[in-house]
């Protein structure tokens, strides 16, 4: 298989089982939503206790640890903090001190313009990077030219399929036209399948060859309960009534700032994180 299988979840015990029923995961990702539901934290929250920034860091720091130690030779995803109102800098101070929690961490960045210069430093100071929140083919193409020059395997981009399903738009197209245009680049920059909600999610962005896939335990658990099937040759996504998403012609050799990064699921992304993150703490 091509495609490298990603779990999305911030609970190392869905880590431990799914690597008992799957025989392997390649990676995970996580995000301050999927933090603040992991179960000793939901506990805290429904007692009603908060705790100091410090403390909620260093949960993240200890849930990430506990998952990197069960995907030694896997990506591990880790997210800064990340409002709309976040500058480069800030998010740059927060990947400094989370890149090191972990030997095989990816620091995931926001695909708006302040996650984009972010990642522009970082990339080019060797940090391995993921950036989330992409809607748009634009932010895709940015996310090549803003890490030019990187390694392959230092750079993710992840489209949120789901997201854009939920508003009738077909978000396996946006996965489509993204391999399509990095087809013309030099490879740097791996394609993560993200916000899948279904098993043909997973199967479509397998027949499509997309780098890697992340899932939510629960998808992952139907995909082995079912014998890992792979798609077929004969392989048909049942795109239903979803409004298909024209291909754009971009040109990869811009510099990253002349494509348009503006979402509003971007913004919409970022205020929901946030947000999440902001109730865990005092
Ligand atoms: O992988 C991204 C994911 O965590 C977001 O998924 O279902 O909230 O859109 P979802």
């Amino acid at each position: 298989m091509k495609t490298r299988i990603f779990l999305d979840g911030g609970d190392p015990a869905e880590t431990r089982d799914l690597l008992g029923r799957l025989g392997f995961l390649d990676g995970q990702t996580t995000n301050p939503t999927l933090i603040a539901r992991n179960p000793a934290a939901r506990a805290r929250l429904d007692r009603g206790e908060r705790l100091p920034e410090a403390e909620v860091l260093a949960f993240y720091r200890g849930v990430v640890h506990e998952i990197s130690g069960l995907l030694p030779a896997g990506s591990v995803s880790v997210e800064v903090y990340a409002d709309p109102a976040t500058g480069p800098e800030r998010m740059l101070e927060q990947a400094a001190e989370m890149y090191p929690w972990i030997p095989n961490a990816h620091i995931k960045f926001p695909s708006n313009a302040a996650g984009l210069a972010a990642a522009e430093t970082a990339a080019a100071a060797g940090m391995r990077v993921n950036m989330t929140l992409c809607f748009s083919q634009e932010q895709a193409a940015a996310t090549y030219a803003a890490t030019r020059g990187a390694a392959r395997g230092q750079v993710f981009v992840s489209p949120f399929v789901g997201r854009l399903d939920d508003r009738g738009e077909d978000g396996m197209d946006l996965i489509a036209n993204i391999l399509r245009m990095y087809r013309a680049g030099d490879g740097h920059v791996e394609v993560l399948t993200a916000s899948v909600r279904t098993l043909d999610h997973l199967l479509f962005a397998l027949a499509l060859g997309s780098d890697i896939v992340t899932a939510p335990y629960k998808i992952l658990r139907e995909w082995a309960d079912r014998g890992v099937p792979q798609p077929g040759a004969d392989y048909r996504y049942p795109r239903g009534t979803l409004r298909p998403i024209p291909y754009k012609e971009l040109d990869l050799a811009l510099p990253w700032r002349q494509f348009d990064v503006a979402h509003d699921l971007t913004a919409q992304g970022m205020e929901k994180f946030s947000a999440d993150w902001n109730a865990l703490i005092r």
